[in-house]
């Protein structure tokens, strides 16, 4: 029996800022930003939206074409909890409609959250088979106004469905993981941003990377020419284009123009978007399946990396036909549909989002139709609502 992603959802705010705009207002050449970081938009979250409400909105988008009462576990990855103490997911539980007899948590290592998730649910499937689980990865990345990372900024959340006899992904066994205590990036309770050792943390990802991807290759007996296609977590795009450039460092021309072409692919949502945390390395996988020519038993490899750190490499095989359980049209549009802020408008809305509002004070939000929303909080309660 085999298991793995058989469901993606995707969704991120409805409005962006764009690269070029933020450089001159930040007195750079445009080109740092679009080339030396690879960026050319990030979406910006309003107060109303928050790791919960992405998080039902990403899973509401395949939630309708599936089995609702074989979900047995509800796992999400955030750094951008909405609570000290309660889980994320019982609010997306609640809004789903799932059973009552699901199991849901949170996890928490920075980036590396989604695929904790996905782990501990590739468990449960293969010991469950009859049972399926949702992981979500959801989050907003803020960093100071007129920082370093400002421009690495961005929001959303992806949602998969992990089962038995998977639809679109199946998982292989093992994996290479390699942890260490360090200081690269943080964001401590008191703050609302986080804190960022930039140039460091470039560093560990890429050591990281190297560690891992080695010590996988070791452990199976495959070869970087045996990939169709390497995914990286996309803190920006750059980064994980130098990680691709040491991974075909000696590798043979049609290897590395195969893994190029497919980074390439993988990074075309993650450059409109910016970085989503948690599930910046899914947004990878979701445009490399869109946007990338790849044949049924393709094997792709994974890199996740989690500030703090934590690194892990896995891999997954294509499932023939996987093209028609995703909707490309749909998430392309969830990209284009964003409206352009200015500078100014998107400092007030950053300003604004980093404050809890007035209690007992509706927000109203500006989505489309039949999107939730945070509606504020109702005697410290927080709030969420349809559209
Ligand atoms: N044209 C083209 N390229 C230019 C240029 C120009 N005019 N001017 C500069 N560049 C290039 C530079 O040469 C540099 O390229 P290399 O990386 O190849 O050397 C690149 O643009 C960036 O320039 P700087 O390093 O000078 O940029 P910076 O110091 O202002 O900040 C950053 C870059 C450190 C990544 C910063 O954006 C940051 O701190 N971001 C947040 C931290 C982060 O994302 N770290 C990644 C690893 S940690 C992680 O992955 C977890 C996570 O999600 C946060």
């Amino acid at each position: 029996m085999q298991a793995g992603i058989d469901q993606i959802g995707f969704y991120t705010p409805n409005k962006y800022l764009d690269i070029v705009d933020l450089a001159y207002a930040r007195n750079q050449d445009p080109n740092k930003f679009l080339i030396g970081i690879g960026q050319s938009k990030m979406s910006v979250a309003d107060q109303t939206q928050d790791a919960v409400s992405m998080g039902i909105n990403a899973t509401l988008s395949y939630l309708d074409k599936i089995d609702r009462a074989k979900v047995g576990l509800l796992i999400i990855g955030t750094e951008s909890g909405v609570d000290q103490s309660k889980s994320a997911s019982l609010f997306i539980k609640s809004a789903l409609k799932l059973a009552p007899d699901v199991r849901t948590f949170e996890i928490k290592e920075a980036c590396f959250g989604m695929t904790a998730g996905i782990m501990v649910a590739r468990d449960y499937v293969r010991l469950h088979p009859h049972h399926s689980a949702i992981v979500i990865g959801s989050d907003i990345a803020r960093y100071s106004v007129n920082t370093g990372g400002e421009v690495t900024q961005g929001a959303g959340s992806v949602s998969m469905l992990i089962k038995a006899e998977p639809s679109i992904l199946a998982l292989s066994n093992g994996h290479s993981a390699y942890s260490a205590d360090i200081n690269d990036f943080w964001r401590p309770n008191d703050s609302a941003v986080a804190l960022v050792n930039g140039k460091y943390s470039k560093e560990v990802y890429l050591d990281f990377f190297k560690r891992t991807f080695t010590d996988y290759q070791n452990k199976t007996d495959l070869e970087t020419s045996d990939f169709s296609a390497l995914l990286y977590h996309l803190p920006f795009v750059k980064m994980g284009f130098k990680a691709n450039q040491l991974a075909i460092e000696g590798q043979t021309e049609a290897t590395a123009k195969r893994l190029e072409t497919n980074f390439t692919a993988s990074a075309q949502y993650s450059r409109e978007v910016g970085n989503i945390y948690t599930a910046s390395l899914y947004l990878g996988l979701l445009s490399l399946l869109e946007n990338g020519a790849l044949t049924p038993g393709a094997l792709i490899g994974l890199f996740s990396y989690g500030s703090g750190a934590m690194g892990e490499f896995y891999a997954g095989e294509v499932v023939a036909d996987y093209e028609k359980v995703l909707d490309r049209r749909a998430d392309e549009k969830m990209i284009t549909r964003r409206q352009k802020l200015t500078v100014t408008e998107y400092e007030e809305i950053f300003n604004e989002a980093l404050k809890l509002p007035q209690d007992n004070l509706e927000l109203k939000s500006d989505e489309e139709t039949g999107y939730w929303y945070f509606a504020g909080t109702k005697d410290h309660v927080r709030q969420y609502k349809q559209k």
